[in-house]
């Protein structure tokens, strides 16, 4: 099988192509050629490379034709962000294509009204981000339908690996919330601590679109999530992060508007857009009817994230 993946060397493609390889798949990986994969276990010799600029070639309108020229089977599309992207490559591939996976987000969910959220709530997405992945999950969704094109749209939450920051238990990526736990120091959370984040390791991630393929018939024409078993709530995952580095968790919990006056502009940004969200997402329907079987709950997946910081000299406790 000829399987495309667009964004191939980020958080998800750096699980996702070696497993495409070890499943006997020919893999050509696109991306701008910026970035390199944060491991490589030498299985990158086996992949074909392909340097190109998604947002320029979307613009100038040839993405699509670059993409149906590689005549893959599957197309695993990672960097998709509108329903104008979506509409331009899926127009290009159709005729061919087996399969056509999209990666969506658990953002296209605004405020959850009863938890777990599934995939079937209705779509209340807010902020730019969100409500352009929702909108494109809801062409390639309805196109899909009424064209029979095979897709399926798969929703990571926060992603976390070794090799780079995970979303901490303030709801931000400073990485000095780790250090602040490890030694016992006080941690001001904002509210009660009760909002939720919903991780997921990246190789979970990568499991998800190959039991994607696998399940072919079972995928097309759905949009899955794809997290770790159970949310966090910040409070819980800082008594956790805490406990698990030596120190003695110490926290406090500040109205809104006191706790950001206390962070800095883009750390109190970066929280409020996740504790808006508060995300906290089912996954029994990626679990039924692909066979996703997550390896890592949310805080074994953090914990390989700090164990990294640690390691490489991003955060001293
Ligand atoms: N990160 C999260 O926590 C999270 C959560 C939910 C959903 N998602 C979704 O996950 C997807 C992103 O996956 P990821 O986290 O693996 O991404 P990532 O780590 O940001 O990697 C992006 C990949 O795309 C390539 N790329 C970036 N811009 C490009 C462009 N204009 N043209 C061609 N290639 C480009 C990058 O390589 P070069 O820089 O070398 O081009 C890299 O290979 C998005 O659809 C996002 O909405 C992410």
């Amino acid at each position: 099988m000829k399987t495309v993946v667009i964004g191939a060397t980020g958080h998800i493609g750096t699980s996702l192509v070696p497993r495409l390889v070890q499943a006997g798949h020919e893999v050509v990986c696109l991306s701008r050629g910026q970035r390199a994969p944060y491991e490589d276990r030498g299985i990158w010799k086996h992949v074909r490379r392909e340097t190109a600029d998604r947002a320029a070639e979307d613009a100038a309108g040839s993405f699509g034709a670059r993409i149906a020229a590689l005549k893959a089977d599957v197309v695993i599309d990672l960097i998709c962000f509108t329903a104008e992207s979506a509409r331009q490559i899926v127009l290009a591939i159709e005729e061919r294509t087996e399969l056509y996976l999209s990666c969506g987000t658990i953002w296209v969910h605004g405020p959850s009204v009863s938890v777990p959220t599934t995939e079937a709530e209705p779509r209340r997405p807010f902020g730019d981000y969100g409500t352009a992945k929702a909108a494109m999950e809801s062409w390639l969704l309805s196109h899909s339908r009424v064209s029979g094109f095979p897709v399926a749209v798969l929703h990571p939450g926060h992603i976390v690996g070794r090799g780079w920051v995970p979303l901490n238990p303030a709801g931000n990526f400073n990485p000095a919330v780790f250090e602040t736990l490890a030694r016992g120091q006080r941690l001001a959370l904002p509210n009660l601590g009760q909002e939720t984040v919903h991780h997921v390791h990246a190789d979970d991630v990568a499991q998800a679109f190959c039991r994607a393929i696998e399940n072919r018939a079972a995928a097309v024409g759905e949009s899955f999530h794809v997290v770790s078993p159970a949310a966090l709530s910040l409070r819980g995952y800082a008594e956790r992060v805490a406990r698990w580095l030596g120190g003695n968790p110490d926290l406090e919990f500040l109205p809104w508007e006191q706790w950001r006056a206390g962070v800095s502009a883009e750390d109190a940004a970066a929280t409020w857009d996740h504790i808006a969200h508060s995300p906290c997402c089912s996954i029994e329907k990626a679990r039924r009817l692909l066979g996703y079987q997550p390896r890592y709950e949310s805080f074994q997946a953090v914990c390989e994230s700090v164990e990294w910081l640690i390691e490489n000299g991003k955060i001293r406790i």
